[in-house]
């Protein structure tokens, strides 16, 4: 893994947006086609924008979707199916196939759908980002790192579920869903290519917990240390609290 140190989330985005795009258009070259996960949640805002206006096939690439609460309507501000609709899906147009999670349907069933799914595809690229307690997807700590179902059902818990509400994404703490469907630790880790990104002072201790210390499940995101080919961004404020000056190492 590799740590990249922006001077700001604007900055952190471009930069991931781009290598992503790189990415994509490698693996189009070599195979005809591209196989990608997207994260959803402030972290990516910024890197969305730059991926849908680089110059991208899109009709070769396949779309997975990391992780969805459950039971909320796609009407909801918060559904994270209605974020990727308006932030990627409407804007890389022509995409080849789309596969988002559905958190109202059956969650045992979904689960077993998106199994099938994706059990023979070979991911290019997953982008990622880090919540303030560590977690990657909705795999909150302690996380479960054994399983080999690729999604799973979760329990969120209080600080991820404050997070959600922090970022505004509910009116109120008892409106934030207690489970989700997320792809597990196992399932992402396959992933070709990696690019996490994580902007912001409440990532700080967050980046330190996965990055300074040993690989742990109390810290979902450490588990990146160990990928092969994993690009992590962070800016000024996410990598504070780290020791070693990783500014700008690309
Ligand atoms: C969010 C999303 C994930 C995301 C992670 C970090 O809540 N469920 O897809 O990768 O948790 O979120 P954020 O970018 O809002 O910090």
């Amino acid at each position: 893994m590799k740590l990249i140190v922006k001077d700001n989330t604007a900055d952190l985005g471009k930069e991931a947006g781009r290598q992503a795009a790189q990415i994509i258009r490698a693996a189009i070259k070599n195979n005809g086609f591209a196989n990608i996960i997207l994260a959803t949640g402030t972290s990516q805002f910024e890197v969305l924008k730059q991926l849908t206006q680089e110059d991208v096939d899109w009709k070769q690439v396949t779309m997975f979707h990391l992780d969805e609460y459950i039971g909320l309507p796609e009407s909801s501000p918060a559904s994270f199916r209605k974020y990727l609709k308006e932030r990627f899906i409407q804007k890389a147009e022509g995409l080849k196939q789309i596969h988002l999670i559905n958190g109202e349907n059956n969650p045992a069933k979904e689960c077993l759908r998106l199994n099938e799914i994706i059990r023979d595809i070979r991911i290019d690229v997953a982008l990622l980002g880090i919540g303030e307690n560590g977690h990657l997807g909705f795999n909150d700590p302690p996380a479960d790192f054994e399983t080999e179902e690729a999604f799973i059902v979760v329990n969120l818990d209080e600080k991820c579920r404050r997070q959600q509400l922090g970022e505004g994404w509910f009116r109120q703490i008892d409106d934030v869903p207690r489970q989700a469907i997320t792809m597990s630790v196992k399932q992402i880790m396959k992933s070709k290519q990696i690019i996490c990104s994580v902007p912001d002072s409440r990532k700080a201790q967050a980046v330190k917990d996965c990055f300074e210390n040993p690989v742990s499940n109390w810290f979902p995101g450490s588990i990146l240390q160990e990928h092969p080919h994993c690009i992590c961004f962070l800016d000024k404020l996410s990598s504070a609290l780290l020791e070693k000056n990783l500014h700008d190492q690309l």
